[in-house]
């Protein structure tokens, strides 16, 4: 087969959405991953990268377009240009449609999981645009400050980003200069109007005036690192500089609840919360089983575990362990007055994106009595760990999907487990 230069021009018929942001093509009998198109089009694009394997590609002129095809609203957005969104071509329902694709194919290949997928909205942005409470900006050594582009270390430099929640806009972080840095990170609350920017170097940086609190990363341990407050389920949660908490303004409020929902705790229930951030899940499930029951968060993240002890302080039944889930979990029992367990009712984890693995899935197993809320970011972990909770005993039972990231590929699920 004769090699396709890069940026090589080729002529495809668009097949299947693929996890990634990508659609699948065929030329010359090979697979192609194609960007910025849609299922059914036929498009024209620009080779960008070639392997042993397959072809990925930029659409760079649609011969014939989807339906589902819009407008991108954000100028930004395309070829070549910032790769913060993948799906900005696309109507938000489509949008919706291709994520739960992705997750239904996952389900099936990589778990043997028939199951029809409906991504659910998450309330606090309708058009899909003003969400991302955090926004990771990169800083060219100019100091003029963008996004990066798809899969490189270019920066595309911009001057607003459609999808970051007007509380971060407000920052006017890229509208500044910053000399000397390598990265700003945006983060504020939409509930309290907390805002804060983080600010990483490559030595000296200058920091450029701004009407929030900017922290410089200096590698030392902060005795107290500046933090916003956010609302969600009834409660205000710190989190400290970088730590961990759902961009999306619903996110957090709505995945609570759907943790609650399909756990079903009940008064004096043990309940665990594995990779427990600042303590959301822990919070919630420990006002649900009441001072009858126990709940333990396990965070490695020293100053996360830090939030989570204050988030929590009220639920004296709460309690959070520092450490690595893998290595927490071969250790932990729950004292109940004289007597120590090592089984809990409810187990809830929620890892980062590489999943849990079959070690902590096996634990887990071991650990859970009646049900298991696994919370991902990521259908192909998270397909690859409910093969192995199947292969310990444990079937999915129910599954909701959430649009936590609009305009992008990203989605967010709730699976359930059962025994049996
Ligand atoms: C996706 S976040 C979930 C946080 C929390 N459930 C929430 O909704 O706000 C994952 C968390 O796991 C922590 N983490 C990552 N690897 C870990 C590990 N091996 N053991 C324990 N915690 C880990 C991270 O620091 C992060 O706070």
């Amino acid at each position: 087969m004769p090699p396709v230069e890069s940026s090589e021009l080729i002529e495809l018929q668009i097949g299947a959405v693929a996890n990634g942001g990508w659609c699948v093509a065929r030329h010359d009998g090979r697979v192609v991953f194609v960007r910025h198109t849609l299922p059914g089009e036929r498009v024209r694009a620009r080779v960008t990268q070639e392997t042993k394997n397959f072809l990925r590609a930029d659409a760079v002129e649609i011969l014939e377009a989807s339906p589902d095809r819009v407008q991108a609203p954000c100028p930004f957005a395309g070829p070549g240009r910032c790769g913060g969104c993948d799906w900005q071509h696309a109507s938000l329902p489509a949008q919706r449609r291709l994520k739960a694709e992705v997750v239904q194919e996952q389900l099936r290949r990589l778990a043997g999981i028939e199951r029809d997928v409906v991504v659910e909205e998450v309330p606090g942005a309708p058009d899909g645009l003003g969400w991302r409470t955090r926004v990771q900006f990169a800083v060219r050594r100019d100091g003029v400050i963008g996004l990066r582009k798809h899969r490189s270390h270019q920066i595309e430099p911009i001057d607003e980003c459609l999808i970051a929640h007007p509380q971060v806009e407000a920052l006017g972080i890229e509208r500044k200069r910053w000399p000397g840095a390598t990265g700003v990170e945006a983060i504020a609350s939409a509930g309290t109007g907390d805002r804060l920017a983080v600010l990483s170097s490559r030595g000296r940086a200058r920091v450029p005036r701004m009407d929030a609190p900017v922290r410089l990363v200096s590698g030392k341990r902060e005795d107290k690192p500046p933090f916003v407050r956010e609302e969600a389920a009834g409660r205000l949660w710190q989190v400290s500089g970088s730590g961990f908490w759902q961009v999306h303004p619903g996110a957090a409020e709505t995945l609570a609840a759907a943790v609650l929902d399909t756990l079903e705790p009940r008064k004096g229930d043990i309940a665990v919360d594995l990779y427990c951030g600042a303590g959301l899940f822990a919070g919630v499930l420990g006002e649900a089983v009441g001072s009858d029951g126990l709940v333990v968060g396990i965070e490695s993240e020293g100053q996360a575990v830090r939030d989570a002890r204050f988030n929590l302080r009220d639920l004296p039944h709460v309690s959070v362990e520092r450490g690595e889930v893998e290595q927490v979990l071969d250790q932990i029992k729950f004292g109940r007055g004289k007597s120590t367990l090592n089984r809990a009712d409810l187990v809830v984890l929620d890892p980062p994106r590489t999943g849990a693995g079959r070690d902590v899935v096996k634990r887990v197993a071991e650990l859970a009595g009646r049900r298991i809320a696994y919370v991902s970011c990521d259908p192909a972990t998270l397909a690859r760990d409910l093969a192995f909770f199947s292969e310990y005993g444990w079937t999915l039972s129910a599954l909701r999907a959430f649009d936590a990231f609009p305009m992008t590929q990203h989605v967010e699920c709730v699976a359930t487990l059962i025994r049996g």
